[in-house]
């Protein structure tokens, strides 16, 4: 008998259960999780496909929590699933399976720069990219992304300006988070050419790149012509089946010079996967996990259109249209008022913990990160707060 299909529909109650998102709200935020809405940490509220429970409950079935003997088969499922999602099949000699792409990123830093080094950054993205380069003695180079049309797109003039030849490496969030862009083959040249310029290591974390919006096409980085020879690919099936716990990530890379030094750190630092993670991503690379996202993408399209249509009706805010993740980055400057003001309506009268936007870097400080990836209730019942906490503007 085929799956039963998901309901994301389903309210599932997180509270007290050591969940970052629902458990830390009230902490971080100040935001009871009793009333309020967890709209923060990226990840979802819903249960991943029931091939990966079955994995988890068949470990628990067996109870002994030994050594994984290897990630193969991992490694073997991440081909099946290039392959067929986005039209290229890594040499399985090429995957390194690390805890999630947060210590991956740390990998890299360590494996291709020296303390002092720069490490470019395009802003405003992913938060945790700058807290692991300072915190390894290195420097953060923001080079801010322009705005064309409502979104962001690369302006390699102003960023060759900026480089001082300090730089060594540079980090790509492909899909972009927070923005949702799904960067044209066209901007991912221009990026493989700027790292070229400027003799960067390329590091291209393609964390969000299952989930695309229906009718939209990634790209991967190892596509593009000419860049094979610096380029480091993150990729992860935790955010695509929301196995997040399972701290679980790829490093893909296929110099054999770079692909020697990054074996040689992971060697240093006695890194080994985590037998969970391996059986939980393992299967969800699957023709069943396939059919489950599918599911999902449409859920989201959902999800985005009415957050999408809802927050931009209230005057002088405007949500980015998504084209990939289920994070909405929404501009509150032509409300005309301050941070501290937007963040006592969202925080204190709608009850919404989000991600602060000055969090991302350069160019963050007008917005607000949403993380619509919540049953279709709760982002009716957020739009609806929202639309109260700013009524004076209608
Ligand atoms: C671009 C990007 N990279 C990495 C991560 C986190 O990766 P991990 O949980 O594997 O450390 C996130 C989480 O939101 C992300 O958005």
């Amino acid at each position: 008998m085929p799956p039963a299909a998901p309901d994301f529909d389903e309210i599932i109650d997180r509270r007290g259960t050591n969940c970052s998102k629902w458990d830390s709200m009230e902490p971080v935020y100040g935001v009871s999780p009793d009333e309020g809405i967890a709209m923060w940490v990226a990840d979802m509220d819903f249960r991943p496909p029931a091939c990966v429970q079955r994995a988890v409950e068949g470990m628990a079935a067996h109870g002994i929590y030994g050594y994984a003997a290897s990630d193969d088969a991992q490694r073997e499922a991440i081909g099946w699933w290039m392959d067929r999602r986005h039209g290229w099949r890594p040499d399985a000699g090429d995957i390194f399976t690390t805890h999630g792409l947060v210590n991956a990123t740390g990998l890299c830093v360590d494996a291709w720069t020296e303390p002092g080094d720069g490490v470019v950054l395009f802003t405003p993205v992913y938060h945790a990219f700058a807290r692991v380069i300072r915190a390894a003695g290195r420097e953060v180079v923001e080079c801010p992304l322009a705005m064309d049309h409502g979104r962001y797109v690369p302006d390699f003039d102003a960023w060759d300006a900026m480089m001082t030849g300090r730089e060594k490496m540079m980090i790509l969030c492909s899909p972009q988070n927070p923005g949702g862009r799904v960067w044209s083959r066209a901007e991912l040249e221009g990026w493989a050419a700027f790292a070229r310029r400027h003799d960067l290591i390329l590091v291209s974390d393609e964390i969000h790149c299952d989930l695309t919006m229906p009718g939209v096409t990634h790209t991967a980085m190892t596509r593009i012509e000419g860049v094979a020879d610096r380029l480091v690919m993150l990729t992860a099936t935790t955010k695509t089946f929301n196995i997040a716990g399972a701290h679980i990530g790829n490093v893909i890379i296929s110099d054999p010079a770079l692909k020697a030094r990054f074996s040689a750190r992971m060697r240093a630092l006695g890194l080994s996967p985590n037998s969970f993670g391996l059986a939980m991503a393992t299967v969800a690379m699957s023709p069943e996990g396939v059919d489950w996202l599918e599911a999902l993408r449409g859920y989201l399209d959902g999800n985005r259109r009415l957050f999408e249509e809802g927050v931009g009706k209230i005057p002088g805010v405007s949500p980015m249209t998504l084209e990939s993740t289920y994070l909405e980055w929404v501009d509150f400057l032509g409300t005309g008022m301050s941070r501290e003001e937007v963040l006592r309506r969202i925080e204190g009268d709608a009850k919404i913990a989000v991600n602060h936007g000055t969090s991302f870097g350069r160019g963050g400080e007008s917005f607000q990160r949403f993380n619509i990836a919540t049953p279709r209730a709760r982002v009716k019942e957020a739009v609806s707060r929202l639309q109260a906490a700013f009524s004076d503007l209608q």
